[in-house]
């Protein structure tokens, strides 16, 4: 035995001391929060209109693997009411605001027809600037819509579905509501605003404003081509009319659901579309379970890149193509979108097959498949469409 004196205490002495200075630091932590980063102004965003727009660009993982090009989505539907339109719905606001047109906290009140997104993003911007809101739709959009709209304290009037020639057609109802609106009213402040996204080139201005110069910079303008539909153009005109001129090899391209008589209008310059001439025509719109593309005419903001070829080429994508790479998205990446969404990225695949590996891509992801549970996303429906729900395994679905 060694009588030198035991040292145990004093090593559970230091161990006891060690412990407490440990406690100490991470209560101290807790009741403090972790050490400060600085905080700068600029991160911070005013109300719900300072969260519209900057989207990342997201580099589509399964798609860029099996091309070998870089497949970049730009991710619209993070945007506060989950679309493109909220750029649209901010812009065409403001517009009337400088106009006079529209009077915060009273009873100005915002028309508009749509088929559901810019409904939704005028109805929340409404909302946080203090506006009234009346949305015109047709009867036969996704249910999930209509609910959103009535939660954000829209007005919501369903129409049947009729020609754009149609005095009851949603835009032209929503016009006439507005003109109407206030008119026997002495009050001078109950005014309407017909936002018209279709003709009114606030809508364009948003894209070229912003967000073509955020894919810009995003891409260090290293782009070989753009994709995307249009519905009312206002996106595919604003980001090609900024590129274009700074990107000279840039290839623009349309993705366009079956139905729709725009890519024949870029192809051949005529409106023709197949499906139409064989009468088999289900709705008077775009015959197609894709919602928000497709259209039969040239509206305002598409004849923004009307002629001088500023878009070289179309791609028609069938309604089996878009449910497949739906289906096939959310297994391989998680990503959950919506049918217009999976138009482009049809369309991306197909370009990337035409140029080879090495390329880059941008395209959209409007909205979220959130948006599109009680049709696009519902197997019941697409199985009544004659279509199949399975989930490919690889991108042979695409012709
Ligand atoms: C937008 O709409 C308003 C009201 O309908 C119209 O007076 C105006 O000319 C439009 N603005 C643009 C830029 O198209
Ligand atoms: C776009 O930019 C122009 C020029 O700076 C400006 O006059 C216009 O109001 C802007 N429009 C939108 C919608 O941001
Ligand atoms: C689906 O196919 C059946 C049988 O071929 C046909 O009767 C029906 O009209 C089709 N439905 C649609 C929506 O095309
Ligand atoms: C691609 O997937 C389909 C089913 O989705 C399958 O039948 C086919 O064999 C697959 N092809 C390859 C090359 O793996």
């Amino acid at each position: 035995m060694s009588n030198r004196p035991d040292s145990s205490p004093l090593v559970l002495g230091f161990l006891l001391g060690v412990g407490a200075t440990w406690l100490a630091a991470h209560l101290w932590t807790y009741r403090n929060g972790p050490k400060k980063s600085k905080q700068l102004k600029s991160e911070i965003v005013d109300g719900v209109e300072g969260l519209i727009g900057n989207t990342p660009l997201m580099r589509i993982k399964s798609l860029s693997e099996a091309t070998g090009c870089e497949i970049l989505a730009k991710a619209e539907f993070l945007n506060p009411a989950g679309s493109p339109k909220d750029r649209v719905a901010l812009s065409m606001l403001q517009y009337a605001e400088s106009e006079s047109i529209l009077f915060p906290h009273t009873d100005s009140c915002i028309f508009e027809g749509t088929v559901g997104s810019t409904g939704i993003s005028l109805a929340t911007i409404a909302r946080a600037k203090g506006y009234k809101c009346h949305i015109v739709m047709p009867d036969d959009q996704a249910q999930e819509k209509y609910q959103l709209l009535e939660r954000l304290g829209a007005e919501v009037e369903k129409v049947r579905p009729v020609g754009i020639v149609d005095k009851n057609h949603f835009v032209n109802l929503a016009k006439r509501r507005a003109m109407e609106y206030g008119k026997d009213d002495p009050d001078a402040k109950k005014t309407g605003f017909f936002a018209d996204q279709f003709e009114n080139l606030s809508n364009f201005e948003a894209h070229y404003n912003h967000t073509g110069p955020e894919i810009y910079r995003q891409t260090g303008g290293k782009v070989d081509v753009f994709i995307a539909g249009a519905g009312t153009g206002g996106t595919i005109a604003g980001i090609t009319r900024y590129l274009k001129p700074r990107i000279p090899d840039l290839l623009v391209v349309l993705s366009d659901p079956q139905g729709s008589g725009l890519y024949n209008k870029v192809k051949y310059n005529t409106f023709y579309s197949h499906l139409e001439a064989e009468g088999t025509r289900k709705r008077h719109q775009v015959d197609t379970v894709v919602e928000g593309v497709g259209i039969n005419r040239l509206t305002q903001n598409f004849n923004m890149i009307n002629g001088d070829s500023w878009v070289d080429d179309a791609i028609s994508v069938t309604d089996q193509e878009a449910v497949s790479m739906s289906r096939y998205l959310v297994n391989k990446d998680g990503l959950f979108i919506g049918s217009s969404s999976a138009i482009n990225c049809v369309a991306a695949v197909r370009m990337a097959r035409q140029l080879g590996p090495g390329h880059t891509i941008v395209t959209i992801l409007c909205d979220s498949g959130q948006r599109h549970l009680t049709k696009f996303w519902n197997d019941e429906y697409i199985a009544n469409a004659n279509l199949s729900t399975e989930a490919p395994d690889n991108l042979s679905f695409i012709q």
